[in-house]
Formats: C-alpha cells, sequence, structure tokens
C-alpha cells in the first residue's frame, strides 16, 4: 500500500472522537495503530497470520504469561536501559550499583528481620550460601536501616508462592540494615529458572529459536530515605547460562565472586555439616534527585501479606 494511504487511514481512525480523551493513551495507541498498519505492510502480513497474532495474545493473556514475554522480548532491559540514560543525564552518581530487571516473581510482603536474617525453610538440600555486604552511599556513607528486599528460587529453579509446594515466603525476606548499614543472610544456592514448558512463552521462544532460561540469580530491591531506590539481581558466577539469559538481566558489576569453603575451621565457624559458599556485594544508592523518573515502578505485583 501507498504510505500516505497508511498514514492517511491511520489519521482517520485518530480522529475518531466523540467525547473528550485520555490524551496520553490516546496518543500512544493512535501512533502504535500506524506502527502496526506499517509493520503489516512492510512484512506482508497475511489475515490468517494476522489472527494467528492475535489468538496468541488473547492466550497470553489468559495464561498471565504477558509480563513474562515481555523480559523474554527485551522490554524490561530496554525501559532499565532508558531509565539509565536519564539518571546519566541527570548527573546521578555513575559508581552506584547497576540496576536489572525486577522479572514477575516478586511477592510483597515477606518477613521483616533486623541485620539479619534466614531464608530458607531448611527443606531444600541445596548448597548452604552465606551472602553479606553493605549499603552506602557512593562516598562509602554507612545508610543504616537500609531495606534489603531478597528473593530467588529454590534448587529446582522455582518461586514460592508461585510453587505452591514451597512454604510461605520460603527464599524471601526483608532485611534491615544495622547502623553500619551491614545486612547479611543465610539461604540455598538457586538454580536457573526456566520458563514453563507448554506456556505462550516458550511457545513464541522456540518459533524464534530461543530457550527460555535465565542464569542462577538472587533479586534485591534496596531502599533508603532520601536515596533512589535500587532493583537489581546478583547472578551465580559458574551458572552456564550467565550471558545467555532469556531476559537479558545479567549486567557487568553484578557477578561477584562465589568462595567455596570446604576445610573443617570453616565449617565449624558457620555452623554447618557439609561444604558451603559465600559471597559479599555490597549495594551503592545513589542520592535522590528531582527530574528523574522514580526507580521503583509502579506495576502490578504479587502480594501475600
Ligand atoms: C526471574 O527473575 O526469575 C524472571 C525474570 C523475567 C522473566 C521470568 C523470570
Ligand atoms: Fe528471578
Amino acid at each position: 500500500m501507498k504510505k500516505q494511504a497508511i498514514a492517511a487511514l491511520a489519521a482517520r481512525i485518530a480522529d475518531t472522537q466523540s467525547k473528550p480523551a485520555n490524551p496520553r493513551v490516546k496518543a500512544i495507541v493512535d501512533r502504535l495503530v500506524l506502527a502496526l498498519f506499517e509493520v503489516i505492510d512492510e512484512m506482508d502480513v497475511q489475515p490468517d497470520e494476522f489472527w494467528t497474532g492475535l489468538n496468541y495474545l488473547s492466550e497470553l493473556g489468559k495464561s498471565g504469561e504477558a509480563a513474562l514475554l515481555a523480559a523474554g522480548l527485551g522490554l524490561e532491559h530496554f525501559l532499565d536501559l532508558r531509565l539509565d540514560e536519564q539518571e546519566a543525564a541527570a548527573g546521578l552518581e555513575p559508581s552506584a550499583t547497576p540496576r536489572t530487571i525486577e522479572g514477575p516473581l516478586y511477592v510483597a510482603g515477606a518477613p521483616v528481620c533486623q541485620a539479619e536474617a534466614r531464608l530458607d525453610d531448611q527443606t531444600d538440600a541445596g548448597e548452604a550460601l552465606f551472602m553479606s555486604g553493605r549499603v552506602t552511599d557512593a562516598a562509602g556513607k554507612p545508610l543504616a536501616g537500609a531495606r534489603v528486599e531478597v528473593w530467588h528460587a529454590d534448587s529446582m529453579g522455582n518461586y514460592s508462592f508461585f510453587d505452591p509446594s514451597q512454604s510461605r515466603f520460603n527464599l524471601r525476606r526483608t532485611i534491615v540494615a544495622d547502623a553500619e548499614g551491614r545486612y547479611r543472610f543465610r539461604t540455598i544456592m538457586p538454580s536457573g529458572y526456566a520458563c514453563p514448558p507448554d506456556g505462550p512463552t516458550q511457545r513464541l521462544l522456540d518459533l524464534l529459536g530461543r530457550h527460555g532460561r535465565r542464569p542462577a540469580h538472587i533479586h534485591f530491591m534496596v531502599s533508603a530515605p532520601g536515596y533512589r531506590q535500587l532493583t537489581t539481581q546478583i547472578n551465580i558466577k559458574d551458572d552456564p547460562f550467565i550471558y545467555e539469559d532469556f531476559a537479558f538481566g545479567t549486567r557487568e558489576g553484578l557477578i561477584p565472586e562465589i568462595v567455596r569453603h570446604a576445610d573443617p575451621a570453616a565449617l565449624r565457624d558457620y555452623g554447618v555439616d557439609r561444604p558451603f559458599a559465600t559471597v559479599e556485594f555490597d549495594f551503592v544508592l545513589p542520592q535522590a534527585v528531582a527530574g528523574v523518573p522514580a526507580s521503583l515502578v509502579d506495576r502490578p505485583r504479587a502480594s501475600a501479606a
């Protein structure tokens, strides 16, 4: 079709208005309709292909996997990169800990602990992992009372709440940092996540010749009054998918060393009876500034409080 005819039809549809509209929604939908017309024309999308795609979106909505697919298509990572740019343009401290995607598996309302926590319910025989560090500002000043929300998958790659076989809030806590900004927790080593094999996300990934795996990781939301909230993850270094994350969440600066311990003295010190791992990681929060969109995104989240 002629570009002019496509633009004229999109304009006619955009002009169809008989009552007040939400101007922001209208501007975005009008632009999206034009973009879709252009893609259909450029790719010569056939009617049966169009209806297959539309039906796919209906199934995606029913399955509750829309946020999963958004991560898999790189959209969530793209939003992070845009926010990075906006922060850099506003002169935010570049030494702050990099953000990365939240993903769709956060659950609000996890138990709050002071300075230290045990995350696992002791039913998972995975490797014991001890993680600790500090929350500071860019100058290294400890942020006493900072909140460190942490959540991760079990040794099968499943998350409590979404996996009903796990206990309530298993592998999820909020830790309030001590006077020196320190936090520490004991947990079990997570495994990587895989998209549900029979769901619509994996079905589309298959058609794109892609896997739906994430490397093992631990999620964090870190916040302190007067500072920008940080949503991030650390990756477990030896995971074979570390640079193959289907959701594009792996970033430099988020891959700390994992130290393995097997000597009897270390086992005794840590109160464990088999080899274990430790990891140190500090979170650096930038100061809150005016004129940059909030880093804590307003999105639907599960809550089990
Ligand atoms: C996750 O963090 O486990 C996750 C992120 C994006 C999509 C699916 C899972
Ligand atoms: Fe995750």
